[in-house]
């Protein structure tokens, strides 16, 4: 069983949107990853549910995986909800109510994701890991694409792995940030099972065949 891979539209040609979903989908993509940013919790300004819900409507059959890089993300969780989001990620350190958060989304039927930055400590998540379908380690600082890869943080997704095996959970672990078919490797040994990866994949050559890729090089057993 290889990665799930979630491309991350950050770095798609927004003006041929569709094509490019159809492109990463037709490949064996399962996830599409939306990052939501506000220009507050990280510097830049990226798009509004209304992408989630056009998305939603359009041929694409694929599971959409919000990132919410937003603060007060309680006051827009209920338009992604909306929107017709899956599976909406809310970062612990956003949020002085992350447990309230993620219960909001749980209520709706969506799956919750706790997300952590590479400078949080896991056990700043270990209270609501009971409650998510997922958790996203961020492995690179959050708020841009094209970043490096940030080795220091395959130790939390091991750490996570043995923890979700002792606690008798099944969360997903998700990876996010300066992902490749070199990166990609330690990490899905040590747990990492969903993969973001927004630059690599749409690189403006051939999306298609960097999706097959990451399949290819995953094509083994996992822990
Ligand atoms: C970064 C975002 C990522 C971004 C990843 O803050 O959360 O999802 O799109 O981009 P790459 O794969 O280029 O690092
Ligand atoms: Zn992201």
């Amino acid at each position: 069983m290889s990665v799930i891979v979630a491309p991350s539209i950050l770095a798609a040609d927004y003006l041929h949107l569709a094509d490019q979903i159809k492109l990463v989908e037709d490949a064996g993509a399962k996830y599409l990853h939306i990052d939501i940013m506000d220009g507050v919790f990280v510097p830049s300004i990226s798009y509004g549910s209304g992408w989630v819900k056009q998305i939603k409507d359009s041929p694409s059959k694929l599971t959409l995986d919000v990132h919410l890089m937003v603060e007060h993300p309680e006051k827009i969780i209920p338009e992604f909800i909306d929107a017709g989001a899956d599976i909406i990620g809310v970062h612990v350190e956003s949020t002085p109510h992350i447990h309230r958060a993620l219960q909001m989304i749980k209520k709706a039927g969506i799956h919750p994701e706790v997300v952590l930055n590479p400078g949080t400590p896991i056990y700043a998540i270990e209270p609501v890991l009971s409650m998510v379908d997922q958790v996203l380690v961020m492995t690179v600082n959050p708020g841009f694409g094209g970043q490096k890869f940030l080795p220091e943080t395959v130790s939390k997704i091991s750490y996570l792995n043995s923890y979700k095996k002792e606690h008798g959970l099944n969360f997903d672990i998700e990876i996010d940030g300066g992902v490749n078919d070199k990166t990609i490797i330690n990490a899905y040994k040590s747990g990492a099972n969903v993969a973001v990866a927004g630059s690599y994949v749409y690189d403006k050559v051939d999306p298609a065949a960097k999706v097959k890729r990451l399949l290819e090089v995953t094509d083994f057993g996992q822990n």
